[in-house]
């Protein structure tokens, strides 16, 4: 049976380094955030990875397959309006208008994902139907609207009553001689990935994106290699934080093929971290994390900034873990 639980790891203050306050690679080795490598597992952001675990848990102790898990897990924090970042209930963009981005892929290497999805709950699941029903990678806009309606989709209303009420509280902040400011909030995209008892990883990655953001941005969930990415061969890696900073590098990618030059899940996201802070100079003010998993079951998840938390389940246990961080 699944229990939640919550553990506090060390914050590494005290090992910043001189150069740019940035913690020792080796420091952030701890067995306990590298994880001891078994199988079923998944791993996934923020708190409502708790209740996505949950889901995507039943379907691996089950015996299915990680892609089945993390369609099934993503799927309950789309439907959660208390989620304020993803699926129903999410924060519209400055027009009012709630706007979704997913990506899911599987274990031989395909992927689907749409973006800019208005009027549908789910799109980790159109996502899939990208991937198994055509030869694309991506539909975006009216084109996904329209292919979700044919794949038998249900169209609804996004907005709740307390998405709309942020959003007021929000524009009445506004000013007509501001530029469009981004507002000082998380992007609590759900990243999951997953290994199942037969070897074979998937990762799916679904969000709302920036609160309040310019009507058609895009951030990095729905990028396939930017917002996720899976290699059977290697391991797989999501990320969740400022959408743009993990686009500029290929973040999940990145991610993996730290993996691939053999380092731990941990390390390679430590690396990926230290390659976005690097692009933006050195000193930044805004968050992104990764969880990441290797073809071993060992993981990882590590953020940039304090605040992060993931969640991981395997062998029974399903626990609510403040991350690592790497800057003060
Ligand atoms: N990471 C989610 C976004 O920036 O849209």
């Amino acid at each position: 049976m699944v229990r939640v639980s919550r553990r506090n790891f060390l914050k590494f203050s005290a090992a910043l380094s001189a150069a740019g306050g940035i913690v020792p690679l080796d420091s952030l080795f701890t067995a306990s955030s590298a994880g001891a490598g078994s199988k079923p597992v998944v791993i996934s952001t923020w708190n409502h990875g708790v209740a996505a675990n949950d889901a995507a848990w039943r379907v691996l102790s089950g015996g299915g397959s990680s892609l089945d898990a993390v369609e099934a897990g993503v799927r309950i924090s789309e439907g959660d309006p208390k989620v304020m970042s993803v699926g129903f209930g999410g924060l519209p963009d400055e027009d009012c208008t709630v706007t979704l981005d997913a990506s899911i892929m599987g274990p031989n290497g395909n992927a689907g994902a749409v973006a800019f999805v208005q009027h549908y709950k789910h799109p980790i699941s159109i996502a899939r139907k990208v991937m198994e029903k055509t030869d694309h990678v991506m539909l975006v806009g009216e084109g996904a609207e329209e292919f979700a309606r044919r794949q038998g989709f249900e169209r609804r209303e996004l907005l709740t009553e307390e998405a709309r009420k942020r959003w007021l509280e929000w524009k009445a902040g506004m000013s007509e001689k501001d530029d469009w400011l981004a507002p000082a909030v998380n992007h609590d995209t759900i990243g999951m990935v997953a290994l199942d008892s037969a070897g074979d990883l998937a990762g799916a990655c679904t969000t709302s994106g920036l609160a309040f953001k310019i009507h058609g941005r895009v951030g990095d969930s729905p990028l396939i290699g930017a917002g996720m990415y899976v290699d059977n061969e290697v391991g797989a890696a999501a990320a969740t934080g400022k959408g743009e900073a993990v686009i500029r590098t290929c973040g999940s990618f990145l991610v993996v093929e730290g993996m691939r030059d053999g380092l731990s899940p941990q390390k390679a996201i430590k690396r990926a971290l230290e390659r976005i802070i690097e692009w933006h100079g050195g000193g930044v003010d805004f968050q992104v994390a990764f969880v990441a998993v290797n073809r071993s079951g060992k993981t990882g998840a590590l953020a940039i900034q304090k605040g992060f938390q993931y969640a991981l389940a395997r062998d029974g246990t399903n626990e609510l873990i403040d991350s690592e961080y790497l800057l003060e």
